[in-house]
């Protein structure tokens, strides 16, 4: 199999691509880097937004989705959840992904579950809370103009796929987006920094997560 399933630090399983060589997440802990990154610099920035559109390149996984799920926000706004991948996972590699099972997101499991029983087209997951999965990569996705307020860009490392990380790709994501709209990125090298910033991007470096010194935030200008 092309991935393979890693148990990380806080016990929460990751995928590791041999095509590309990198984990899906930081092997220091899944769910500590998603909640930190996505949640924590993203999700949790938004001021009292009336809707909750989100695009998330590289859905993977699904767990950014199911964290934002888990979020008490998430239960009183109206959330759209846009994830883009060209890849979706088998159903045999979802059942290595033990994020349901940890007693935290227990609850979650059957939401889990729908979220990876189609790759294409929108579900309501909850009432409030509707998923649309696109397969196909970001560069060839239609996306709505002037309507998400946060992204969470999760694509594999500019290391092993430069062309996602480029102005071309962020111009097309800052024009699906609203002004003073949040993109989060694990990433903080500073030619993604740059390309953000040439992009219509104001950039913030934060802490990073455990295992990382810095992440990026940009907010839409
Ligand atoms: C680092 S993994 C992160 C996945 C996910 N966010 C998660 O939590 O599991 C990167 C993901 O980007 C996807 N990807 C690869 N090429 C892509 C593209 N052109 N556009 C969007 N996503 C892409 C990969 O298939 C993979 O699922």
């Amino acid at each position: 199999m092309e991935r393979n399933a890693v148990i990380t630090a806080d016990g929460s399983v990751t995928l590791f691509s041999s095509e590309t060589g990198e984990h899906y997440h930081s092997v220091h802990g899944a769910i500590q880097e998603s909640l930190h990154v996505f949640i924590g610099a993203g999700l949790k920035q938004l001021i009292q937004p009336a809707q909750i559109n989100i695009l998330e390149v590289g859905f993977g996984t699904g767990l950014n989705c199911l964290l934002t799920l888990a979020e008490p926000s998430t239960r009183d706004t109206e959330t759209y959840y846009c994830g883009i991948e060209p890849k979706p996972l088998t159903g045999e590699e979802v059942l290595l992904l033990n994020y349901g099972r940890l007693g935290a997101y227990g609850e979650f499991a059957p939401l889990f579950e729908q979220m990876h029983s189609f790759s294409r087209g929108s579900r309501l997951l909850r009432q409030g809370f509707t998923l649309e999965r696109v397969d196909t990569g970001i560069e060839q996705a239609m996306l709505k103009s002037g309507f998400f307020n946060l992204v969470f860009f999760d694509a594999f490392s500019a290391e092993v796929q430069p062309a996602l990380w480029e102005p071309a790709v962020f111009q097309k994501i800052r024009a699906a987006m609203q002004v003073g709209g949040i993109l989060v990125t694990y990433a903080a090298k500073g030619s993604v920094r740059r390309a953000l910033q040439q992009s219509g991007f104001v950039t913030n470096r934060l802490p990073g997560p455990p295992g990382k010194r810095e992440m990026l935030q940009a907010v839409a200008c």
